[in-house]
């Protein structure tokens, strides 16, 4: 049985929209926890859209299963993960005008780099996993710069229009799997699943946890609406 992330980045999508103070990204941190998700997941981006460095440090404080904070492969970033110790740093690509993160990250092509910044959370005890394509030859590199997890873009799979398309990147996803943990990493994956897509990934053995943000989200603020709805009438009628 695979565990679940959840991502909330969007939360703080949401209080940002005002600059307010509600919704808190900590308030429904905890009500993921107590509805059963394995750990929180945070994207920490260097423009500060959604998640905040505050938002970040109370959820260390107070998430009680595991804080995964994914974040751009740079210095500046691993300098907040080895304040904050977060329970598992997601390393991913980060492009300023991009809506959500496009693509994996380039190991194959920056090994050196990436493997700088691996080694910098190693020396504080903080596991890595690498955010890239269901690719073997990412793979490889991954399992060369010491990554603890890789976590497998299921972008494709998500956008494919075809099953025949699908069964493609479905075979993608498998075989990087299986190559992940035959070499000893653990195998995440994530990135545009949904409540009619992830099943078919549940399949993939090697595959121990699946992180999810926008699916979840959307769906809370529909079947919360009517609630938040009615709760208003009577108060104003
Ligand atoms: N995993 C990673 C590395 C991501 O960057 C994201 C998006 O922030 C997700 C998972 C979750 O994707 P989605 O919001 O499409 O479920």
């Amino acid at each position: 049985m695979a565990r679940l992330g959840v991502n909330i980045d969007h939360v703080a999508t949401l209080r940002q929209a005002r600059a307010g103070k509600e919704p808190d990204p900590l308030a429904a941190a905890v009500l993921v926890e107590l509805a059963g998700a394995d750990g929180l997941v945070v994207h920490l981006r260097e423009d500060r859209r959604h998640i905040q460095d505050r938002d970040l440090a109370l959820l260390r404080e107070i998430v009680q299963t595991k804080l995964d904070l994914e974040m751009a492969a740079e210095e500046s970033m691993a300098k907040i993960a080895l304040s904050v110790k977060p329970h598992l740093v997601t390393l991913v690509p980060e492009r300023r005008q991009e809506l959500t993160t496009e693509g994996g990250l380039e190991v194959a092509g920056q090994q050196e780099r990436i493997q700088r910044i691996v080694e910098l959370l190693h020396d504080s005890g903080i596991p890595v996993s690498l955010f890239i394509e269901p690719d073997l030859n990412q793979i490889k590199a991954a399992h060369k710069v010491r990554a603890d997890f890789v976590e497998l873009h299921t972008g494709r799979y998500a956008n494919a229009r075809r099953s025949k398309e699908e069964d493609v990147e479905f075979e993608a996803i498998a075989q990087a799997a299986k190559l992940a943990y035959k070499v000893g990493m653990g195998v995440n994956a994530g990135h545009g699943l949904t409540y009619r897509n992830v099943r078919r990934l549940t399949k993939i053995f090697e595959i121990v946890e699946f992180n999810i943000g926008h699916s979840i989200i959307a769906r809370a603020v529909l079947v919360g609406l009517e609630q938040a709805v009615r709760e208003m009438k009577q108060l104003v009628s």
